[in-house]
């Protein structure tokens, strides 16, 4: 095929699956939005400006609606998901059409095991930890495609589970090797990165020294290192220059996940670690992502409670009656310390509301953070930012609260991911590049998932293509399943999607 060009006029006549008519087209790169059309021919669009000579298969108007590359989620927990809910309707009712799992140092594969301890059990307890090689874990998505693109991070805590008998103590060079071994076999299998999460109980005896050295096994692949820190209140310098030493002696680019500053006593701080990112960027390969909420969720940790101004259960296996209750209430109504409550419900998910509006926004509106969700997809009252993320920073942030540009929103969402995740042909509306495309209305876009109310789909958001499929529509999951496992290998051999 002929590479196709930005289409002026009508002169050339050409025939494709499905034309979008009279689209605002706000193409990824951060451009100005222009009228358009945009035709679909397979998997890929064909044709991009005014194609008034072209026919298709089916027509789609899209007047006074914005066009723009589907969403790019780089921080998720759909590793299990991509199986167990393949229509993925929290993530396709956003305009989401990529998401990167294995965030956190959490990765389904490579692991074995009847009981996980907690972070792992987020995603699901021992009875889906059953990929000894992560290439077991490729083939069941590749074989069983979701309705969405996904790319692999492995995650460091995992590797760490497979190999080690304890995990309060640094790894020993034989478990260090292993784990380097799993690593490759992992990035040989099509994973793109490797993940950690320091700051959680089953790495948190780590040292800098074992992640470097697991890391290893990335530059010669060209993968790279994605962080949940060590810390993110009182030491979050430390983190950052901890993260910046591992990207560099590894030779491989960093990103730093959901990037915040939590507790009172360290609100503002986000002046602070904007200015040393932006320095260390001038040095090396870096990047980061944030959601666009005030509260954080994970699992229910007595230090994570103590710097919290409040706190929601999300799940507890102990008392399941109470996920979506206030942690103060239930301490209130059961007796006893905060201490003992914790310890009652274990093991269970919170909400912590521990982040300030200013540093929300700071970190947002930094030109080089791209916008991800670390929505949790199995719990039972998910953190609003499962449902909501996207359409927030579209609706919310950008027009209500005037926070940057709609194309800036959309950049942050789209061809900044893309790139600093090596996604080749996604992120950006072009001749030639995939046709993953979401179709929204610019003035109704908007988040309703509330933190009482968390699992319901954003309002605006018309219709949302993957490899040239719609899979929502109108409101519903079209129950296509068009999605693509975005291997390593595949995406730094081709230049251009065929
Ligand atoms: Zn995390
Ligand atoms: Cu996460």
């Amino acid at each position: 095929m002929a590479k196709p060009a930005e289409v002026r006029g009508s002169s050339s006549r050409q025939h494709a699956d499905r034309i979008i008519r009279n689209a605002v087209i706000i193409d990824g790169t951060g451009a100005p939005r222009r009228p358009g059309d945009i035709a679909i021919l397979g998997a890929s669009i064909t044709g991009l400006g005014q194609l008034d000579g072209w026919t298709a298969d089916e027509e789609i108007d899209a007047a006074g609606r914005v066009a723009s590359p589907g969403f790019i989620d780089p921080h998720t927990h759909d590793d299990r998901l991509l199986l167990s809910g393949p229509e993925m309707a929290a993530k396709a009712s956003q305009g989401v059409t990529t998401v990167v799992v294995g965030n956190c140092g959490v990765s389904l594969a490579p692991l074995v095991s009847s009981s996980v301890p907690p972070p792992l059990d987020l995603i699901g307890d021992g009875s889906w930890y059953r990929f000894s090689r992560f290439a077991d874990y490729v083939e069941e998505v590749s074989a069983k495609p979701a309705a969405l693109n996904a790319a692999c991070l492995v995650g460091h805590t995992t590797l760490r589970v497979a190999t080690m008998d304890r995990l309060d103590r640094p790894a020993r060079p034989a478990e260090i090797a292993r784990m380097q071994a799993l690593a490759a076999e992992s990035l040989d299998a099509g994973a793109i990165g490797l993940s950690t999460g320091l700051y959680y109980a089953p790495a948190i005896a780590a040292p800098t020294e074992e992640v470097i050295a697991v890391a290893e096994a990335l530059e010669p692949r060209g993968g790279l290192y994605v962080t949940h820190m060590r810390n993110e209140a009182e030491h979050v310098l430390d983190s950052l220059d901890e993260t910046f030493r591992i990207g560099r002696e590894a030779k491989v680019p960093a990103v730093i996940s959901h990037h915040k500053v939590i507790g009172m006593s360290c609100h503002g701080r986000t002046r602070e670690t904007l200015a040393r990112i932006d320095a260390a960027m001038k040095v090396q390969s870096l990047g980061l992502d944030c959601y666009p909420y005030v509260a954080s969720s994970t699992v229910l940790r007595l230090e994570a409670v103590k710097l919290a101004s409040k706190v929601l259960i999300t799940w507890s296996k102990a008392r399941p009656d109470l996920a979506g209750q206030e942690l103060a209430a239930i301490v209130e109504t059961l007796g006893g310390s905060v201490e003992d409550v914790v310890a009652q419900l274990q093991p269970a998910g919170a909400i912590y509301f521990t982040m300030s509006e200013d540093d929300v926004r700071r970190v947002l509106a930094y030109p080089h953070t791209m916008i991800g969700s670390d929505g949790l997809p199995h719990d039972s009252h998910p953190h609003p930012r499962l449902w909501g993320t996207f359409p927030r920073v579209l609706g919310h942030y950008a027009r209500d609260v005037g926070l940057f540009p709609l194309e800036e929103a959309v950049r942050k969402m789209t061809s900044l991911t893309a790139r600093r995740f090596g996604l080749k042909g996604r992120g950006v509306l072009a001749p030639g590049a995939y046709a993953d495309i979401t179709i929204f209305d610019p003035e109704m876009v908007i988040d309703t998932a509330s933190f009482e109310k968390p699992a319901t789909p954003a309002a605006g958001i018309a219709l949302v293509m993957v490899n040239g499929s719609p899979v929502w529509q109108d409101g519903a999951s079209t129950g296509a399943r068009p999605g693509r496992l975005l291997k390593r290998q595949d995406l730094q051999a081709e230049s251009a999607p065929s």
